[in-house]
């Protein structure tokens, strides 16, 4: 049973030889910049009811669900930052020991950390979009005062420019998620616990092309069993700072 310690000098070792590697994340790694993840013991879904973020419901009722996506996704996540293990991602990609992030996650913190290669497989949450012309507003820009926001130029209902369930996943970061998973020798998950597709077919896919499996959470999860070659059990944080002192 080989402990963490061993675990992070053969991850090292094998990023360090890498021609491509990439990192898919999930709402794990951003705990620890005080947003709660989905799922667990603290998740979100526990707390509201993910008919909020149903796209047919939304539409018939709006005003109902903005008071939602305001709560969760505006007033308290506003103001998160990036924390270490968002910014050891970016460290990583400066020094190209990482060429792409796929993420699950809205935050925009792996922008906000320096992270430059994104895709953002759900969307952002800091742009909105108008339903009618598609005309796109920053959502620093809104006044969430006055819930649903509307479109200046017709009046329409604005939407988060993140996927509802039930709405397409964006089809630029489809492609270049999948693309980036078919040729990565080395992906790095972080923080996941796959249970939503087809997000989570990204590091099967990577899986299945040939690539060594590195998964980053204090918990086993699906993936765990399934295509994890290494399973660094601790916090984002924790592990990927032990990991930089092994790569710089
Ligand atoms: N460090 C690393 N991982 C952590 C930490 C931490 N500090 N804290 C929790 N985790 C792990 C949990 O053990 C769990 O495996 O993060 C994972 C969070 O799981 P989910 O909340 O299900 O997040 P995710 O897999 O990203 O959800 C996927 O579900 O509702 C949709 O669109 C939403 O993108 C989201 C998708």
């Amino acid at each position: 049973m080989t402990n963490l310690a061993d675990s992070l000098t053969k991850t090292a070792d094998i990023l360090k030889q890498s021609k491509f590697t990439m990192a898919f994340t999930g709402a794990g790694i951003s705990v620890e910049s005080g947003i709660p993840p989905f799922r667990g013991e603290h998740g979100l879904w526990n707390k509201y009811n993910q008919q909020v973020l149903d796209l047919g419901y939304f539409l018939n009722n709006p005003a109902h669900c903005w008071i939602y996506i305001r709560g969760i996704f505006y007033d308290f996540f506003a103001d998160a930052k990036p924390n270490d293990a968002h910014r050891m991602l970016a460290k990583m990609e400066s020094s190209k020991l990482l060429n792409a992030v796929v993420t699950q996650n809205i935050d925009n913190l792996h922008y906000q950390a320096g992270s430059e290669t994104v895709y953002e497989f759900h969307g952002n949450s800091k742009k909105l979009k108008c339903l009618k012309c598609g005309h796109v507003y920053d959502a620093r820009d809104i006044d969430f005062e006055n819930i649903p926001p509307k479109c200046i130029n017709d009046g329409e209902v604005l939407k988060p420019d993140f996927i509802f369930f039930g709405e397409g996943i964006p089809p630029d970061a489809y492609a270049d998620s999948f693309a980036a998973a078919e040729k990565a020798e080395v992906c790095i998950i972080v923080g996941s616990t796959g249970e939503v597709t087809p997000a989570s077919y990204v590091p099967r896919t990577a899986k299945q092309a040939g690539a060594t499996i590195i998964e980053i959470n204090p918990e086993k999860t699906i993936f765990t069993s399934a295509i994890t070659d290494i399973h660094l059990k601790g916090k984002a944080t924790e592990v990927l700072n032990q990991l930089g002192e092994l790569l710089f």
